[in-house]
């Protein structure tokens, strides 16, 4: 399914050193043709999206995929989140971030299925589709982690800046420098990147009222469904809001093995 990557081993390197690397081509129109005529229809019908549950501070084993979407000051996003045990809502797409997951874990020199078969660590792999909506749709400048770590992250677009949308979109700010990176982004390319850098995107404006849709191969600590309550769900996920407004130290694990053993220079 996937064309055109070099050994993983090298994606890696290329990220060490530059950042970011953009390979082209990387799977063929025809899978893009049919992936972007259904998530442009999905996400044409924003009732479907109701939980405000955009960042996923409880997720456990064997939840159900679920959409969910923030309308604030400094985020307008739709974002639809799979996991592996249950039925995705189209196949080619999680087919697509499948392959892209394996080939992010030999980057990483984990095995290919890590985050797929279950361990007592509860990582796992799932799938995200985000939709920034025209006019409105924004993310504020972030890191995805406190770490200082390499953070081995991956994203292909489904819309695309010049033909989908006119303005706007995912940058990084490497060096105080800030890098369009939906104007470097072709169909059918995929970028891998530290997400471990500041990265946001810029207000969406959009002739055709598509905006951006893109597809993230994720994993992420779970919890163990066991027999936490929902109320007891509902404090941690408040507390970790908390927390996160203060910069106090997260009471979850944070992250994932994406992340590089070896130390950068601080
Ligand atoms: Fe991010």
């Amino acid at each position: 399914m996937l064309n055109n990557l070099p050994d993983p081993k090298i994606i890696f390197k290329e990220v060490k050193e530059n950042n970011f690397v953009i390979y082209e081509n990387v799977f063929n129109h025809e899978i893009l043709k049919e992936i972007k005529l259904f998530w442009i229809d999905y996400f044409a019908k924003k009732d479907k999206f109701k939980s405000n549950d955009l960042y996923g501070a409880t997720r456990s084993i064997g939840d159900d995929n679920y959409n969910s979407f923030r309308n604030e000051k400094q985020v307008v996003m739709y974002r639809r989140s799979e996991f592996p045990w249950n039925k995705p809502i189209n196949d080619t797409t999680k087919n697509l971030i499948f392959e892209l997951n394996k080939i992010r874990n030999l980057a990483l020199g984990l095995n290919e299925n890590h985050g797929l078969l279950f361990n007592n660590d509860l990582e796992v792999f799932f799938s995200q589709i985000n939709n920034y909506p025209s006019m409105e749709g924004k993310m504020f400048p972030h890191r995805d982690t406190k770490k200082k770590e390499i953070l081995l992250s991956c994203m292909f677009n489904i819309t695309f800046k010049n033909i989908d949308f006119e303005e706007g979109g995912l940058y990084l700010l490497i060096n105080d420098q800030k890098i369009d990176i939906d104007e470097l982004m072709s169909p059918c390319s995929v970028i891998f990147y530290n997400g471990n850098l500041i990265h946001g995107v810029d207000r969406i404006v959009s002739k055709s009222g598509i905006g951006r849709i893109a597809g993230y191969p994720m994993k992420q600590y779970f919890m163990s469904k066991s027999l936490l309550p929902n109320y007891l769900k509902k404090i941690i996920g408040i507390d970790n809001a908390i927390r996160r407004k203060f910069n106090f130290k997260s009471a979850i694990k944070q992250g994932n093995s994406a992340f590089d053993n070896t130390k950068i220079n601080e």
